[in-house]
């Protein structure tokens, strides 16, 4: 079963090219169920309602959708989510294949970048202090909760 999915899975991304399996997006919900910690700290987060800091017109301007919510377009998912910064979901959401951190990678799991803050974090948006990658990674924190109830889990009898 692991074997053959992964191997359907490898073959369907050489047969169409990353830039098309790279939409496969799932919405934060999908994540939420494993990431219960992860996904409180996002919801709480200004990512998490980027688009609703624009105002109906502009909601259809896709000049602000491309920062405030990148991947309604194209896959429904509004707002600044966990597949924007992590890569879209849906084949290194199984249990197994997220157990395997390489396996993962392979399968589109993105490591978020600094780089990949400043395509959105950049000259044009409204900020009038230039964005500091350490202070606004703290801000965003929604790993150390999970970390710490995974090495809980780990250390449970
Ligand atoms: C079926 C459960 C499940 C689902 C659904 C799931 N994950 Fe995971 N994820 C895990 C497990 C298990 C790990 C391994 C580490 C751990 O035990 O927390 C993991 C690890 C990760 C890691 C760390 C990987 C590493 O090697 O550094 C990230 C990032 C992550 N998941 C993001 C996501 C995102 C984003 C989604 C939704 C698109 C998602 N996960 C959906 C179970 C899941
Ligand atoms: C797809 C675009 C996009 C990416 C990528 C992105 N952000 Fe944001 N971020 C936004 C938008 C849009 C807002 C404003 C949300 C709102 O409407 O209030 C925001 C707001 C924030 C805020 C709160 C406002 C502030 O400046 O203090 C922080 C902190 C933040 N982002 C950190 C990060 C970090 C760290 C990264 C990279 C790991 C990142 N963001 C990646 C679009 C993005
Ligand atoms: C703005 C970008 C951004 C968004 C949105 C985002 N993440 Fe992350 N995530 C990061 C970054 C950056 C890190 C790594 C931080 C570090 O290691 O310093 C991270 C770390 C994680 C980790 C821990 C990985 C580990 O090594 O233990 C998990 C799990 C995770 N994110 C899941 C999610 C889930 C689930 C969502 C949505 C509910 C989400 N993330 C939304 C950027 C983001
Ligand atoms: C290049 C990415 C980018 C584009 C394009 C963009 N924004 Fe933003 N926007 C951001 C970021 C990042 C923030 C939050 C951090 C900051 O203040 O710089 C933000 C914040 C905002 C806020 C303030 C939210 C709050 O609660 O403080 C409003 C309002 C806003 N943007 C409206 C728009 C509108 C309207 C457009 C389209 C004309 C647009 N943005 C286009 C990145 C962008």
């Amino acid at each position: 079963m692991r074997s053959r999915f992964v191997f359907i899975v490898i073959m369907g991304a050489l047969a169409l090219g990353s830039a098309a399996w790279a939409h496969d997006y799932l919405g934060p919900q999908s994540c939420q169920g494993c990431h219960p910690d992860a996904f409180a700290a996002w919801k709480a987060s200004p990512h998490a309602r980027a688009r609703e800091s624009l105002s109906a017109v502009q909601q259809r301007d896709a000049r602000c959708l491309a920062c405030h919510s990148p991947n309604e377009a194209e896959s429904k998912v509004a707002h600044v989510t966990c597949e924007t910064c992590h890569g879209g979901g849906q084949y290194y959401s199984p249990r197994f294949v997220m157990k395997d951190a390489e396996l993962a990678r392979l399968l589109g799991l993105v490591d978020p970048s600094e780089k990949g803050c400043r395509t959105c974090h950049d000259a044009s948006s409204p900020s009038l202090k230039p964005f500091d990658f350490v202070s606004k990674l703290k801000a965003i924190d929604h790993w150390t909760a999970e970390r710490a109830r995974r090495a809980g889990e780990t250390k449970a009898p």
